[in-house]
């Protein structure tokens, strides 16, 4: 359980991010625990948290990187990530963003169309490259997660409709500048039951049994990343039920000979080692509401105001028995701008310092300059 230095906390500028490296550690050595003796690769999937000192710990845990920008590409490269660790994903590469990856003879390109197909076919074959590629597939698996982060339906954009497989694979191995390695899926993110990730095994199942027949293999199957962690009672579960999750996997997915198994985790990796501190401005009583206003808002964490998340709120100054209902809110120019409703805390006042937990994936990376203001800073715990 992360521990909260109030002495140090009192001497920082508010909001800031504070990350227990200690928890991302046990968090990583779990998850690898747990791959031992398989034929396993796990890919981070930057996008969840790119802050630098973070990329280090992941890197020097020995974890592959999976990247949807160039800028990510960049940030894992200047982390210490070699090319050959790299999966670049995304439905939309720019040239340039193809180039790069070229350039430093990334592992994998995650290829969602034919026309992106023809591109990175086309840049390499002018550098001379041969680009590795895996093809997203849509498994139209319904993730059960809120709309915005399921990726595996037919009506979302992402990856290669089931329908059309077979002649997107045909043409990739028709092409001479590309070397078809794999088959990519991803079913969507905060996935707390097994259920969809044994269906979308079983569906990997009767793709490769449909290829095996037509003569076709492939080297890599990628599965995404898509785990989710516990955002109700954070301290109950601080490292995420990897156990059950790869197990899933071991037992329902038939891996064939020399076949390796490729995973891009990013929030089951980092999401709990992360919290946003923010201190009270004001406490106002309404008529029909008490209000808590603090000085971070949904410029430094969105997920509340654009996914109806829900992080957990302790109040680290306030040791009062006594408690309160409040909604917790930001400083920003919008009614969005709100943490919770209603949120039971000890009597708080100005001042107190509030945690808000699990925060560590898709909450600093996510933080803009809405109303000109600066974005976060980070602290770690060593
Ligand atoms: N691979 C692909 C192709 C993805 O699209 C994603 C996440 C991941 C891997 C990593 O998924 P994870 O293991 O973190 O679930 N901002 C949202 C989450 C968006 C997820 C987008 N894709 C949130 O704050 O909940």
């Amino acid at each position: 359980m992360t521990d909260y230095p109030l002495n140090r906390f009192k001497g920082l500028e508010t909001p800031f991010y504070y990350y227990d490296l200690n928890l991302l550690k046990a968090t990583i050595n779990e998850l690898k625990n747990n791959i031992k003796g398989y034929p396993y690769k796990v890919h981070y999937a930057v996008k969840a948290n790119a802050n630098p000192r973070i990329l280090h710990e992941i890197k020097e845990a020995g974890l592959s990187i999976d990247c949807v920008s160039g800028g990510e590409i960049v940030a894992a490269l200047a982390a210490g990530f070699k090319g050959d660790s790299i999966a670049f994903a995304g439905v939309g590469k720019t040239d340039s963003e193809i180039n790069l990856g070229l350039n430093h003879d990334i592992f994998c390109f995650n290829v969602e169309s034919v026309p992106e197909l023809e591109v990175i076919n086309e840049i390499a074959a002018a550098k001379g490259k041969v680009a590795n590629v895996a093809i997203r597939v849509n498994p139209n698996i319904d993730a059960h997660t809120h709309k915005y982060i399921t990726t595996g339906l037919n009506e979302n954009k992402f990856g290669i409709n089931l329908e059309q497989l077979s002649d997107v694979v045909e043409h990739a191995n028709s092409m001479s500048d590309i070397n078809l390695i794999g088959l990519h899926f991803h079913i969507g993110s905060q996935i707390l039951d097994n259920e969809p990730f044994k269906m979308l095994c079983d569906r990997i199942n009767e793709i490769q049994d449909q290829f095996e027949a037509k003569g076709i293999k492939f080297k890599i199957i990628n599965v995404g990343g898509g785990l989710g962690i516990n955002y109700s009672i954070p301290t109950k579960e601080p490292v995420p039920a990897f156990k059950q999750y790869f197990d899933t996997f071991k037992q329902n997915l038939r891996l064939r000979e020399g076949q390796e198994l490729h995973f891009e985790l990013g929030r089951s990796i980092v999401g709990q080692c992360g919290s946003l501190i923010t201190r009270v401005l004001y406490v106002k009583n309404g008529t029909s509401k008490n209000f808590v206003i603090v000085d971070a808002g949904m410029t430094d964490l969105i997920r509340p105001a654009l996914y109806q998340a829900h992080h957990a709120i302790e109040n680290i100054s306030s040791s009062s028995a006594e408690t309160e209902k409040y909604d917790i809110v930001g400083p920003i120019c919008e009614s969005s701008d709100k943490f919770a409703s209603d949120e039971e805390l000890p009597v708080t006042h100005r001042g107190d310092f509030l945690v808000m937990h699990s925060a560590g994936a898709y909450g600093e990376i996510m933080a803009m300059r809405y109303n000109c203001r600066k974005l976060p800073g980070s602290y770690f715990s060593e």
